[in-house]
């Protein structure tokens, strides 16, 4: 039996743990550091993510079988390249691959280097240049922060005023860091997620996912970290997950290979079905957060078999459930913007659905908020219609004075 170590504690994480909790090859699932949902069924472990050293320590200690990583940054700063050199094993691209999510700059060259359909953009590192080139262009203008951002270094400017604002943050008060801004070409039509099991050239689709980025209702309001997503999606046809899978998934692999920068782990492509075809908006390096919530749902295939079955370079047996999932998030009010924390939330013990807690605390014997998104309810269906139905009525179970969620999750589908 084996023992298995997930680092992070969101909504994505306590998906990959509850799936790794099935599998009939583990017998003890870590989770560091997780959180108070994943607690109740794993051993959480108070390392932060990004604490390497202690992460290997625990690690040796425990002699964990394999180790999955959720959130980029622990990817970023080198988790993978230390346990491989260690040899242990784990999960997730090396720091020299997560290139391809922490750096647009790196991810648009590759894409125009290696013919890998995607929106016009141009790089800067320098406002006055930024200014002036979006001064000759259109509007809207697409503006992203060359570096990680937790999903909210993008801005799509409607006109000048917005387009100065928003490069003067990323430009010259460095909002997020010191770096570059790529100004890219806006495009349009349905947005999805297209997720992979990747070892080298080795690419395994999991079902397409849409996310909904904006934190309202009509995706309106500020971009957010996910407020909702559901799988199959009936605009997205089976040649057009063909298309993006020979056109784009499989040729960065080979292209990130090529590059002396093999992918091992999850390639999530960010892509939008526009009146030209299917493009490229941004990649990751990591699974998606809230695509895994309901995509994870449908696996029906053991999943540590799976993982190691795909590091090991054999082609693993993967298996789909035939069903919908669609889940919604419930954020804290003033989310992505500031936000209180501590509100206690009631009812959860009454959901009947999946639930998984993204930030949460207990304090005081009491479930209480932590974060900016807090919890995702997620439901499986026959259809999406039916899907869609079970969760908006789980969440009238949660009581929380301090939340708020949307209302239309799924309305490119119906
Ligand atoms: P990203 O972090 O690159 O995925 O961008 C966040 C969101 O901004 C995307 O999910 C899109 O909704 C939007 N976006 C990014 N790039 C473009 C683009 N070139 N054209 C239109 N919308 C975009
Ligand atoms: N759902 C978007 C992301 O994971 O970045």
């Amino acid at each position: 039996m084996n023992k298995v170590l997930v680092v992070g504690g969101g909504g994505r994480c306590h998906a990959i743990v509850e799936t790794m909790c099935k599998s009939a090859f583990v017998s003890q699932v870590y989770c560091a550091p997780g959180n108070a949902g994943i607690a109740e069924i794993a051993t959480c472990v108070p390392i932060k993510d990004t604490d390497i050293d202690a992460l290997l320590e625990f690690a040796e200690k425990k002699d964990i079988d394999l180790t999955i990583v959720g959130p980029e940054a622990a990817l970023a700063a080198g988790i993978v390249d230390a346990f491989q050199a260690a040899g242990r094993k784990i999960f997730g691209p090396t720091k020299a691959a997560t290139i391809i999510e922490s750096s647009k700059d790196f991810a648009k060259e590759l894409m125009d280097k290696y013919n890998v359909p995607t929106a016009g953009y141009q790089t800067f590192d320098s406002y006055e240049k930024a200014v002036e080139y979006v001064r000759g262009g259109s509007f809207p203008t697409v503006l992203k922060y060359d570096g990680l951002a937790a999903g909210k270094g993008v801005v799509i400017a409607e006109n000048l005023a917005e387009a100065e604002s928003a490069l003067k943050d990323m430009l010259l008060d460095d909002k997020f860091g010191h770096g570059k801004v790529v100004i890219e070409e806006f495009l349009e039509g349905p947005e999805f997620s297209l997720m992979c099991f990747v070892n080298g050239d080795k690419v395994y689709p999991m079902p397409v996912a849409q996310d909904h980025k904006r934190a309202f209702d009509g995706d309106k309001g500020p971009n957010t970290g996910g407020m909702g997503a559901y799988t199959p999606l009936p605009f997205i046809s089976k040649d057009d997950i063909d298309y993006a899978m020979e056109k784009i998934m499989k040729p960065v692999a080979a292209a990130m290979v090529a590059e002396g920068r093999p992918f091992c782990g999850v390639l999530y492509g960010g892509l939008m079905k526009t009146p030209s075809g299917i493009k490229v908006i941004e990649f990751n390096a990591r699974f998606g957060d809230p695509e895994t919530e309901v995509v994870l749902p449908r696996l029906q295939c053991d999943f540590y078999c799976l993982i190691t079955d795909i590091l090991d370079g054999f082609t693993p047996v993967i298996e789909w459930e035939d069903c919908a999932t669609l889940g919604v998030v419930l954020a804290s009010k003033g989310y992505p913007g500031s936000y209180e924390k501590g509100y206690a939330i009631e009812g959860f013990t009454k959901v009947e659905t999946p639930l998984y807690h993204m930030g949460t605390a207990v304090s005081k014997g009491d479930l209480v908020t932590s974060g900016g998104r807090v919890m995702m309810v997620v439901a499986k269906g026959e259809d999406l219609a039916e899907a869609r139905d079970k969760v908006y009525k789980e969440i009238k179970k949660l009581k929380c004075k301090n939340l708020f969620y949307r209302k239309d999750i799924g309305h490119w589908a119906f």
